[in-house]
């Protein structure tokens, strides 16, 4: 069953594909085609169980921008707070009948368990610790519409700042940026880096300082408190100190760099600037993109192959 669990799915020329796609979605729109027919008839279930904003209404958008019916779960107001099961919750929403999941959880492979339990695909909406697939893609596309071509990054260095070790955005990043040539750095307190790269295929550095006037995108990222099991930050204002964007960093970020952030941020925490003054801010292009990108992930995994992306275009005008 075609779905999206994980970057490791993705070779660098499904990659380039879905950036392609994501592409003619993102100029259709500009054209002013609102809609187009890719995903009629079909519907997109979003099961949400964890919180999200810039995730779940892109997503919703993008399924709405294919013509896609949406049937929206979120775990706060259902019938989870009695005690209903992940799986009966699965099972009841395939009964109303979904084309197609996109999950969030805060637990590491329950898409892969949804995957596992239904018969339709399933779009990793980001799990745990482990992996945000389509997060990775909308910051590709976004950087690779500034560097490089659509298909290579190569030569452009991107230093992923923060929390790196509970980060799934971190994860999926390193694969996917690392798959189109760019050189990835994670920087972080030795507390919040993977062990050596933990494996991920990245240099590790806890010095800011010593790679930022040389980084091409900055790549911040929050404490994400909420994942961690053991205290691992002693002390805020070192953190801050020595990891966040404050304004003398601000000013030596390099003259046509990308400072992205995958929100939500957390000001005066990593963010110590009011990105909407610092020009190489594409915070919020990277949620517009996000529309673009998921649209291209629905059509690949839920539209019918007569039904492929070039036919967007035939789409209705506003
Ligand atoms: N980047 C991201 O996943 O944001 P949300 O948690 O708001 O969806």
């Amino acid at each position: 069953m075609k779905g999206l669990l994980d970057t490791a799915e993705l070779d660098r020329r499904r990659i380039v594909e879905l950036l392609e796609s994501a592409d003619e979605m993102r100029a259709m729109r500009t054209a002013g085609h609102q809609k187009s027919e890719v995903l009629k008839g079909r519907v997109v279930a979003t099961l949400f169980f964890e919180d999200s904003t810039r995730t779940r209404l892109s997503f919703e958008t993008a399924a709405r921008r294919l013509s896609a019916e949406v049937l929206s779960f979120s775990a706060t107001t259902s019938s989870v707070n009695k005690g209903e099961s992940l799986r009966d919750t699965v099972e009841t929403l395939q009964a109303i009948g979904a084309d197609g999941w996109v999950v969030r959880h805060k637990s590491s492979g329950v898409p892969a368990a949804i995957a596992r339990w239904s018969n339709v695909p399933v779009v990793n909406a980001g799990d745990g610790w482990h992996q945000h697939p389509t997060q990775a893609l909308l910051d590709a596309f976004t950087i690779t519409r500034e560097f490089g071509t659509p298909d290579s990054l190569e030569g452009v260095r991107v230093a992923i700042v923060g929390d790196v070790r509970h980060s799934r955005v971190a994860r999926s990043n390193v694969d996917v940026l690392s798959k189109l040539g760019a050189e990835v750095v994670l920087v972080g307190p030795r507390t919040l880096l993977p062990v050596e790269g933990g494996g991920w295929g990245a240099r590790t550095t806890d010095d800011l300082d010593g790679v930022l006037e040389d980084t091409d995108v900055l790549y911040l990222l929050r404490v994400q408190r909420e994942r961690m099991t053991a205290p691992r930050l002693p002390d805020r204002s070192e953190y801050c100190e020595r990891f966040a964007l404050t304004p003398e960093r601000a000013k030596r970020l390099k003259s046509g760099s990308l400072l992205l952030h995958p929100g939500p941020m957390n000001r005066g925490t990593e963010v110590q600037v009011d990105p909407s003054v610092i020009t190489q801010s594409r915070i919020l292009d990277q949620v517009s993109n996000g529309v673009a990108v998921r649209m291209a992930v629905l059509a690949d995994v839920l539209g019918a192959p007569e039904r492929n992306i070039g036919s967007a275009a035939g789409g209705s005008a506003a």
